[in-house]
């Protein structure tokens, strides 16, 4: 497994596996890595020749008040965790390298990501759109693997790919859980051990959601008793609890078409947010 810490050296790498007449699979992270990041590498192997992951944390989707600084960082065990996956090139570029001085360029992409996880924070969709275009413009893979984990970052990625016409397939990988279902993050070592042991309540009610509106039950009437559900579990603020369509994330009166359960809610200062399949 090859690093690269420059766009220069990425685009030497790929575009002589392109020559060589092999496709390429991107697998963009923050690092902090865990089975579920592991499994997009797997994905990518399915889909590409070769897999790049890039191993990036990303400054321009933090608010100010947000964990930027704190973000888990161990490059050493990351990269072990990378070769052992069966990823091929690991791009580990630093701040400078992505947003030298004089960067101006944002990526907003309306509707999508200005609902939901977009009306909490709504200057991280524009940091995600940002870096995963450059990543996509600095490597040209043929195919990008994205987690279900965040939908809708993925529903924006989509967006933004076709949008601007960048020549790449984007891809959902479905959410890795631990055993007693919460997914996998790397946010959830924040979590204390009674938070720990509060928080599979989260896929718990949302599945329960999903059942609920299978069996004929209104979208709309989910809410109220799935707050009720979380505070009684032990969680704090609950952001959102929605039904939405599973392309456009608009609100949906039934499951004629197919619908996701999202949520994002607070376990002491950690924000969790899961999402599953109607
Ligand atoms: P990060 O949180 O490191 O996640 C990297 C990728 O791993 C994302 O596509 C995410 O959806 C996926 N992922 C995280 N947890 C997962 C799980 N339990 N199961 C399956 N996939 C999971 O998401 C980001 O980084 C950043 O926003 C990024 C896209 C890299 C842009 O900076």
């Amino acid at each position: 497994m090859e690093i690269v810490r420059t766009i220069r050296d990425l685009r030497t790498c790929v575009q002589n596996w392109h020559k060589a007449g092999q496709s390429v699979g991107l697998v963009p992270t923050m690092g902090g890595l865990h089975d579920g990041h592991l499994s997009l590498i797997a994905k990518s192997n399915n889909h590409a020749d070769k897999t790049v992951a890039s191993l990036f944390v990303n400054p321009s989707q933090f608010a100010p008040h947000e964990d930027f600084a704190t973000y888990p960082r161990d490059e050493t065990g990351d990269l072990s965790k990378f070769e052992s996956s069966g990823a091929d090139l690991i791009f580990a570029p630093n701040v400078a390298e992505i947003y030298p001085d004089g960067h101006s360029t944002k990526i907003e992409v309306q509707g999508i990501s200005q609902v939901l996880e977009g009306e909490f924070r709504p200057h991280f969709f524009s940091g995600v759109a940002t870096v995963v275009a450059k990543l996509l413009l600095q490597a040209l893979p043929d195919v990008a693997i994205f987690g279900e984990k965040d939908y809708q970052q993925l529903c924006v990625i989509k967006s933004m790919a076709r949008d601007l016409d960048i020549p790449v397939e984007i891809i959902g990988a479905a959410t890795v859980r631990e055993g007693d279902g919460l997914a996998m993050s790397s946010r959830n070592n924040y979590l204390n051990p009674e938070e720990r042991a509060v928080a599979p309540a989260l896929y718990r009610i949302i599945s329960e959601i999903a059942e609920n509106v299978r069996g004929g039950q209104h979208p709309a009437a989910q809410r109220p008793w799935a707050e009720a559900e979380l505070t009684k579990a032990g969680f704090g603020a609950v952001d959102y609890v929605a039904v939405r369509d599973a392309e456009t994330l608009e609100p949906v009166n039934d499951a004629s078409r197919p619908a996701r359960v999202l949520a994002a809610a607070w376990l002491g200062s950690t924000r969790l947010i899961d999402n599953v399949s109607v």
